[in-house]
């Protein structure tokens, strides 16, 4: 009988990228949507008609309840959140709700209702925040500097907590940054490559960025969610960073995006602090060591085939935009 995976957040970039993968694998899949006033299954459209939606919300734990009740799901991989970090200086209550007692409210319905589901955590490499060492790995403590590492903190723990308390297959995938065509527009990345295409094409001249020397260890979505998975497999359920183990920063990223679309950054890029953030995470950089050794995970796309595969992706979207299609 085919495995059934529950997916929340599958509207979102990594939920996508992880249906297509269970998809592939044989699975059934369950992707759990909150209503809103218009859908948005963009991402996850080419794939609907293989994929069963439940209602539910973070917000809400009936909701969540009945999700298990009524899928009786063999794996849950929970990538709902407030995933951007500046909105987490502006509704940190709200970030708290969804990213902090949502995972407390799957925990404690998966604990009643069917104990033997396996369960992911999306935590998060922001965690590391004020970073006490480079590069991070599973024993690095954590100093979060947003109201969204904070509460994804005390998510990484709750859920460490059920496994001990309750000996539940429950583990942490302490994911650093990835990226992807699929990206949201918000994200620093993908608003370069957006910005790249839009220059490029004339619709814009300049591209207003925050702080360009912030360095991330970035990676491709499609190589993340393949991690997520093979943890999941595991006999047992443990905590993993997964990371490129390189590092780069804002402003390499834009001196490569911009040369892809044969521009020069220096003549379109604008440094505003309006997009500084009151605590800034200057540099994460993961090591990737114990995914490599006990999951056999690697990366396969470099940061250079990344970068190119957003800009590409965004010059055709931006030109098919234009011709009305
Ligand atoms: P994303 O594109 O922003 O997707 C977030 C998803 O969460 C969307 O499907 C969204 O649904 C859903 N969601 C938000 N609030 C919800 C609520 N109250 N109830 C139900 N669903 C809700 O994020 P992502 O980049 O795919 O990241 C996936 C997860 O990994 C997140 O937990 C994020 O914090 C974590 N993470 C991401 C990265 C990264 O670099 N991408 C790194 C480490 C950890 P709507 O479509 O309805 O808005
Ligand atoms: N968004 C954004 N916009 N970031 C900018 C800008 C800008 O105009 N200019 C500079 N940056 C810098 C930010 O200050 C930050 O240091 C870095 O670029 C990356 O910002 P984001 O792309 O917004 O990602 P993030 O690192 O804050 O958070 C992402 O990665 C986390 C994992 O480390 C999100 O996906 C989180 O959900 C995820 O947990």
């Amino acid at each position: 009988m085919a495995k059934r995976a529950l997916i929340t957040g599958v509207t979102g970039q990594d939920g996508s990228y992880l249906a297509e993968l269970l998809l592939a694998e044989g699975y059934e899949i369950y992707g759990m949507v909150r209503r809103l006033s218009m859908e948005n299954y963009d991402r996850i459209e080419h794939i609907l008609d293989r994929i069963k939606l439940v209602n539910g919300d973070l917000l809400d734990e009936y909701s969540i309840m009945d999700a298990v009740s009524s899928v009786q799901p063999d794996e849950v991989y929970n990538l709902a959140a407030q995933s951007f970090v500046p909105t987490s200086f502006a509704q940190p209550m709200l970030t708290a709700q969804f990213n902090g007692l949502g995972v407390l409210r799957w925990l404690e319905a998966i604990r009643r209702l069917k104990p033997d589901t396996r369960f992911y955590q999306a935590s998060t490499s922001e965690m590391f925040g004020k970073v006490r060492e480079v590069p991070q790995t599973e024993l690095t403590p954590f100093h979060p500097r947003s109201p969204y590492g904070v509460a994804k903190v005390y998510a990484y723990f709750i859920t460490v907590n059920y496994r001990e308390s309750y000996g539940l297959h429950a583990s942490n995938g302490i994911l650093f940054n990835h990226e992807s065509p699929r990206r949201g527009l918000e994200f620093v990345t993908r608003k370069i490559t957006d910005g790249v295409a839009r220059i490029k094409l004339g619709l814009a001249s300049q591209l207003r960025l925050g702080n360009l020397e912030a360095r991330r260890d970035w990676g491709f979505a499609g190589d993340f969610v393949r991690a997520m998975w093979l943890m999941m497999q595991e006999e047992q359920p443990d905590d993993y960073v997964i990371a490129t183990g390189l590092e780069h920063s804002v402003r390499e990223f834009c001196e490569i995006a911009f040369s892809r679309a044969d521009l020069d950054y220096r003549d379109h890029v604008v440094e505003d602090p309006e997009f500084w953030r009151p605590a800034e995470v200057h540099h994460l950089l993961g090591d990737p060591s114990k995914a490599r050794e006990k999951l056999a995970w690697e990366p396969e796309v470099t940061f250079e085939e990344l970068v190119a595969m957003m800009v590409d992706a965004d010059l055709e979207r931006v030109g098919r935009e234009m011709k009305g299609a």
